[in-house]
């Protein structure tokens, strides 16, 4: 197994611009671009190429990772006219892949966090004999995810993407967003139009005989499609929770990057993250949160589970929980802001301007 795809395309690929500017795979996570995380792990498993599938502002990843060699891969792009869809990507790279027709190839999804075990997977594909091989894992709520429910050998018995019925949820079991493909699969894709590999690939291969076996895997694992999920993935890989070998430092309770000034008693707990430049006043409490570059927090400012644009002011003795600020906005002091409040980049809320606990 020496190669693998990155799906890192599509209208997914955006944290929304009113949080950051920056496209999700390159929002940093325990300090480097997210990508470098799938991409450590996949050298890590002994992948030596691997062909990113890009589309929207593909132009980010290139200069960032170049041919790869800092990270011991040999790493090629391909980038959409128009988004091709995650079936209709794939096919797209099939001319850059080195494998036979008989060779399986990796494919990973590129927003998700996990400790899967990646050469298990290989090997669960080896043995099965399957045309495709799925990582599974189980969720409460599977209904944002693909279903994915298998017989008692693991062989999967069909594919229900984003199922909109109860009747629907069949399993608690999802798609996880890493396969292995045999080589021959991804040529039979239909080139040059957009397809879904979750929509049309899956359930197509299955009414057609074909063998896909699923390996449910427990480990840690997130999807990171929303910027609260991208806050809980930083702080777990600085914890330690979610293995990687590219972030920069030991695990713990707090990752503060180059340049980054903090004051002797300001307290970062819980995988907080401080980006380089950024600046941490006196006082500060600061639990569960990423800091981008060159963001200052306020003396006396509390923020938990809360991402912090780069360029922000949080403003002395401010409040945030569960928000998250644009960058470059300015959220001046004595403000409290609570559970899933966005603050468009570059917007400025006054001192003194918004709290959600009663009048004392
Ligand atoms: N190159 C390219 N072109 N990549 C794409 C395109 C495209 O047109 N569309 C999507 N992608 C990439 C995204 O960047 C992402 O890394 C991956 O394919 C999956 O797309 P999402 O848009 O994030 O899909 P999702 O999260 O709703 O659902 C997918 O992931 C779930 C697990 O998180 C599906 O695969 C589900 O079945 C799965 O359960
Ligand atoms: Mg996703």
């Amino acid at each position: 197994m020496t190669e693998a795809i990155l799906l890192v395309g599509g209208k997914g690929t955006r944290l929304r611009p009113l949080t950051v500017h920056t496209p999700k795979p390159m929002v940093p996570a325990a300090g480097v671009p997210f990508l470098t995380h799938q991409l450590a792990r996949a050298r890590a498993a002994g992948v030596e190429h691997i062909v990113l599938a890009t589309s929207y502002l593909a132009e980010v990843f290139e200069p960032h990772f170049g041919d790869g060699s800092s990270l011991g891969l040999h790493l090629e792009y391909v980038t959409e006219v128009e988004p091709l869809g995650t079936g209709g990507a794939i096919r797209n790279v099939a001319s850059r892949l080195h494998s036979g027709p008989d060779e399986p190839v990796l494919i990973f999804n590129g927003d998700i966090l996990t400790g899967l075990d990646i050469p298990a997977l290989v090997e669960t594909h080896a043995t099965s004999g399957a045309d495709v091989s799925l990582h599974l894992t189980r969720v409460e709520d599977p209904r944002a995810f693909g279903l994915v429910p298998t017989d008692a050998s693991g062989r999967v018995t069909a594919f229900l993407e984003k199922p909109q019925t109860p009747e629907e949820i069949v399993t608690d079991q999802i798609n996880a967003g890493a396969y292995v493909f045999n080589r021959s699969v991804i040529d039979a894709i239909p080139a040059d139009r957009p397809v879904s590999v979750e929509r049309e690939t899956f359930p197509g291969l299955l009414a057609a005989g074909a063998h896909l076996q699923g390996m449910v895997d427990s480990t840690y694992w997130l999807d990171l499609g929303t910027p609260q999920a991208f806050v809980r993935g930083s702080a777990d890989l600085v914890l330690g929770r979610a293995p990687s070998p590219a972030v920069p430092g030991r695990c713990g309770e707090r990752l503060v990057l180059e340049g980054a000034r903090v004051a002797a008693d300001a307290k970062l707990t819980g995988g907080t993250v401080i980006g380089p430049g950024a600046v941490v006043g006196e006082g500060a409490r600061i639990h569960g949160s990423t800091v981008l570059d060159g963001a200052v927090v306020e003396s006396g400012a509390q923020i938990q589970d809360s991402l912090i644009g780069a360029r922000s002011r949080i403003g002395a003795r401010t409040v945030l929980a569960g928000a998250v600020i644009g960058d470059g906005a300015v959220v001046g002091p004595e403000n409290e802001l609570r559970e899933g409040v966005r603050v468009w980049c570059d917007a400025r809320i006054p001192e003194r301007a918004i709290r959600f606990s009663s009048d004392e």
